[in-house]
Order: structure tokens, then C-alpha cells, then sequence
């Protein structure tokens, strides 16, 4: 069971944000991971569809023997992950923006968050943002057509910056400090948005407390594998690798498989 991989998946490329974390501090663990590149983004549909593609996604990961799943998505995290849970046995880590960390870090009690529609309007984003001091206001942007840019290969493309300075530019006259990137897509935008946003406001995601909780859980279930050996990576996409190629970067790092397939 040990040396079962670790499953991850997402709406699409961006999760691998969040492999290349788990990956850093977990360097002998065996991975699988997802792509639903041709479901993206999950972040404008409805919950109904965001927990079926969920189940999907997991029982795919599930039939691969991974011993704990991975949710790569703030969207998919916060709409299925109470289903996935009281469905499947196995362990899963979510991802949910890292709101109560930015709570702690802010000086001027004013957060921007930059996240889908779907996760700023699902129900468990409100109650941790319920949760939160009463005195931090929160300023919620809707990132619409972010993904969809990552996900065709325009990272860096000037309808990106377009985009970016659109939402970005109204946040700077309204005292933010820090800046929540509530999709596992957006890390891949941090010199993008260092250029726009400057250097003073903290640009905050969740990527390491994902990997940390993940080592933590797999510990807890006795399920970390030990070896002096790097892990095997495997990722598979359901519509063209190119895109996830360039952002795994393999330099550095052996044993990778990349794979189209109909899912
Ligand atoms: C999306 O598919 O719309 C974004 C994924 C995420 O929320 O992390």
C-alpha cells in the first residue's frame, strides 16, 4: 500500500502548481495525476456538474490504486470534496484559498482574493470566510477567462496582462496588503501580477500548507512510502500535452510519463 501513488487532479494544468509543492517535500512518493483539460474551467459551472466530473476524476484515480487523493482545485475542493468524502473510504486533501493565513498576515484588515465564481459563491468558501475576525473586509475578484488563457497556452500573452490589470488595477486604491490566488491556476501568474500589484502586497497561495497537510495525513494513515529512490510520475490529459509539458519542466526531475487519453 506503501508505495501505491498519491492521486491528483484538477479542472486542468494548474494543479501541477500543487504537484510540484507535493513533489519538493515528498520526493520518494509515486504520483498520478489528472488533467480534465477538456472539462476546463470547472470555476463557471454549476455544483451538480463540478461534484459529477469530481466523482469521475476520483474513481479514475481510484481504479490506478492511489492510497490518498489529492483535490488540485480550489472549484472542485470546495463544491465535492464533502461528497467525496462520505463516498469514498480513501483520504483526500483539499484545497480551499488560503484566507485564514492572508487573515493573520494583514496589517491594513483589508484581503483581495482572486478566485473562480464557483469557489467565491460555494457554500464552504462563506463559512470559512464567516469564520474570519469581523473586523477583516474582503475584497473578492471573479478571475473569469484566467484558466482558460493557462489552459490554451497564452500564460504569458497580452490578453493575460489585459486581463490581470482589468482586475487587479481597482485593488490597488483600496489598501489591500495581501492577496489571496484562490485557484491552483494563478501561481503560475505571480510575475505577471508581482508587476502589476509591486512589491509591497503579499501574494499568498496554498500550495506548500497542501503538501504539508498531504505528508501529514499520509503519516497519520501510515501511509508514507520510504525509499532512497525518486518516485514515478505519471500525469495524464485528456486533451493536448503541450500545454503540461512546458509548465512540469522536467529538468531535474526523472521519471515522467506524460500522457493524452479520452477520460
Ligand atoms: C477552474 O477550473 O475554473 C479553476 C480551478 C480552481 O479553482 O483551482
Amino acid at each position: 500500500m506503501m508505495n501505491n501513488p498519491i492521486g491528483i487532479f484538477d479542472s486542468g494544468v494548474g494543479g501541477t502548481s500543487i504537484w510540484k509543492e507535493i513533489n519538493a517535500l515528498l520526493p520518494s512518493e509515486n504520483t498520478i495525476y489528472l488533467s480534465d483539460s477538456f472539462n476546463a474551467p470547472y470555476g463557471e459551472k454549476n455544483k451538480d456538474e463540478i461534484i459529477q466530473l469530481s466523482i469521475k476524476n476520483t474513481e479514475y484515480l481510484l481504479d490506478k490504486n492511489c492510497k490518498l487523493i489529492v483535490v488540485a482545485c480550489n472549484t472542485a475542493t470546495t463544491n465535492a470534496i464533502k461528497v467525496l468524502r462520505e463516498k469514498y473510504k480513501v483520504p483526500f486533501i483539499g484545497i480551499e484559498p488560503a484566507i485564514k493565513p492572508a487573515a493573520l498576515k494583514t496589517k491594513t484588515n483589508i484581503i483581495g482574493i482572486l478566485a473562480t465564481k464557483g469557489t467565491l459563491n460555494s457554500e464552504l468558501f462563506e463559512k470559512t470566510s464567516n469564520a474570519l475576525d469581523q473586523k477583516i473586509i474582503r475584497k473578492e475578484i471573479v478571475g473569469k477567462g484566467l484558466v482558460e488563457l493557462i489552459e490554451s497556452g497564452k500564460l504569458n500573452s497580452k490578453e493575460m496582462n489585459t486581463l490581470l490589470l482589468k482586475y487587479l488595477k481597482p485593488l490597488l486604491h483600496q489598501n489591500i496588503d495581501c492577496l489571496v490566488l484562490g485557484c491552483t491556476h494563478y501561481p503560475y501568474l505571480i510575475p505577471q501580477i508581482r508587476k502589476i500589484v509591486g512589491n509591497k502586497i503579499k501574494i499568498i497561495d496554498s500550495g506548500e500548507a497542501v503538501a504539508k497537510q498531504t505528508k501529514f495525513i499520509l503519516e497519520k494513515n501510515k501511509l508514507i512510502h520510504f525509499s532512497k529512490k525518486n518516485g514515478t510520475h505519471h500525469f495524464f490529459i485528456n486533451k493536448q500535452k503541450q500545454v503540461l509539458e512546458k509548465l512540469i519542466n522536467k529538468k531535474g526531475i526523472e521519471n515522467i510519463i506524460i500522457e493524452e487519453l479520452k477520460f
